[in-house]
């Protein structure tokens, strides 16, 4: 019998990631059954936002890429439509993966719908309550346009059940039947079959940031409420270099091309100042195993992003959350994390708490056992009868 074809779509960084785990488990598990066909949006585009992935991850090179780069939020989705349209038409797969809840996603899911492809949804449910977040419309609008959803925590399975998604649904599935499923997230099964190898072949960055393990603190930024916020981005900075000089600990921070580029063009002199401080360690986008084996040998983690934020759980370390609020509230209840959004006060408070006293909580097993892509490959085997 003929396998199946499943076509991923991908545009930024955390998605490229994510389908790794995906083309190991069908080369792994699925070689002569499924055929992959994967497309880039271009949504990031930069050597260190994309390619450097393909490479490094041993994902196959995308088979198109629409190249829409950067632009206005209505601008980029519709180009990104226009081009998905085109190439459905062409590939007719038998479904669309879909990862996450960026512009691509939401590109995807408007285009693959509208054609009747049935969407399968890695990381279906999260939610943050908070609809000024142009994730959240995202992620809204492609859940509801799926057939198969796969929630990777508890959190994200019960918001679906409160937005009307039936657990008990029976096959056929449908986009108006849908089936949800708990199932863990693959980015625990990246971060597990990559730690080792991270550690192993990424060590010498250490050396080259003269920093030493477990003594210095990891940093990432590039959400837009932080960046388009001057006045937040000041604030965070600035805190986060008077901490440093405070407790004597080195800052690494692999900022997103988002956040360069606000400081370059918009907040000039700022720029230069903090450059220059004794403790503050910039760098440019690191590829997935430089970030793994600094998440793995930090001390501490401070970050803005949703990836970042699971990935502290992964290698148990405390971290603190630079909003309001997050889409991963069990390491908010577990306080290993701390929502400090970008108020000096609290994140003064909770650094000090937690370079002081670490965090004597336990980090449980919130993202599955690290097979969530072989156990969403099978369910998608299931739907086509091909198991
Ligand atoms: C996007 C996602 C966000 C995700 C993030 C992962 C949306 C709405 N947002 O945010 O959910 O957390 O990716 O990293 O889809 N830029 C470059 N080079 C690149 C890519 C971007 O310089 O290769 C700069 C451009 O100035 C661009 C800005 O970054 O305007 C923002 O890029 P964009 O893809 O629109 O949003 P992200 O902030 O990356
Ligand atoms: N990441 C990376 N290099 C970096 C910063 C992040 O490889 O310089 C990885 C990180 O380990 C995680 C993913 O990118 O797996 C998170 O992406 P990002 O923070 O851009 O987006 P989010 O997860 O917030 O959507």
């Amino acid at each position: 019998m003929p396998g199946i074809k499943l076509l991923n779509v991908v545009g930024a960084r955390p998605q490229i990631i994510k389908a790794s785990a995906i083309s190991r488990a069908i080369r792994n598990h699925y070689q002569n059954k499924i055929t992959e066909v994967i497309i880039h949006t271009g949504q990031h585009y930069d050597k260190e936002m994309s390619d450097i992935f393909f490479d490094e991850l041993e994902i196959h090179k995308p088979h198109f890429n629409l190249g829409v780069g950067s632009a206005s939020h209505g601008k980029q989705t519709s180009m990104m439509l226009a081009g998905l349209e085109d190439i459905l038409n062409k590939e007719r797969p038998d479904c669309v993966i879909l990862y996450g809840d960026t512009n691509s996603t939401l590109a995807g899911a408007i285009a693959a719908s509208k054609l009747h492809f049935p969407i399968v949804h890695i990381e279906a449910g999260l939610r943050s309550f908070n609809k000024k977040m142009p994730e959240e419309i995202n992620r809204i609008v492609s859940d509801h346009c799926s057939t198969l959803l796969f929630a990777p925590t508890n959190a994200a399975f019960k918001n679906l059940m409160a937005e009307g998604f039936r657990p008990e649904n029976s096959p056929p599935y449908t986009i108006d039947n849908p089936k949800i499923y708990l199932t863990g997230d693959i980015m625990y099964d990246n971060s597990l079959f990559f730690a080792s190898l991270a550690d192993n072949k990424k060590r010498k960055l250490l050396e080259q940031l003269s920093v030493l393990r477990d003594n210095f603190v990891l940093v990432t930024i590039h959400r837009d409420s932080n960046t388009d916020d001057l006045e937040r981005l000041q604030i965070i900075l600035s805190s986060l270099r008077t901490l440093s000089g405070q407790y004597g600990i080195v800052m690494v921070m692999p900022f997103h091309p988002r956040t360069i580029n606000t400081l370059k063009s918009k907040m000039p002199e700022f720029y230069k100042e903090i450059l220059s401080s004794e403790y503050l360690r910039f760098l440019p986008p690191v590829s997935f195993l430089e970030m793994t084996m600094l998440e793995k040998n930090c001390k501490l983690i401070i970050t803005d992003s949703g990836g970042v934020q699971k990935e502290s759980h992964f290698f148990r370390k405390p971290c603190l959350v630079l909003r309001k609020e997050t889409e991963w509230i069990e390491l908010v209840q577990n306080g290993t994390a701390k929502l400090v959004d970008a108020d000096p006060e609290l994140i003064a408070q909770e650094f000090g708490n937690l370079f002081n006293n670490g965090t004597t909580r336990d980090f449980p097993s919130f993202y599955g056992d690290g097979k969530a892509a072989e156990f969403i490959l099978k369910e998608i085997m299931m739907m086509f009868e091909k198991v």
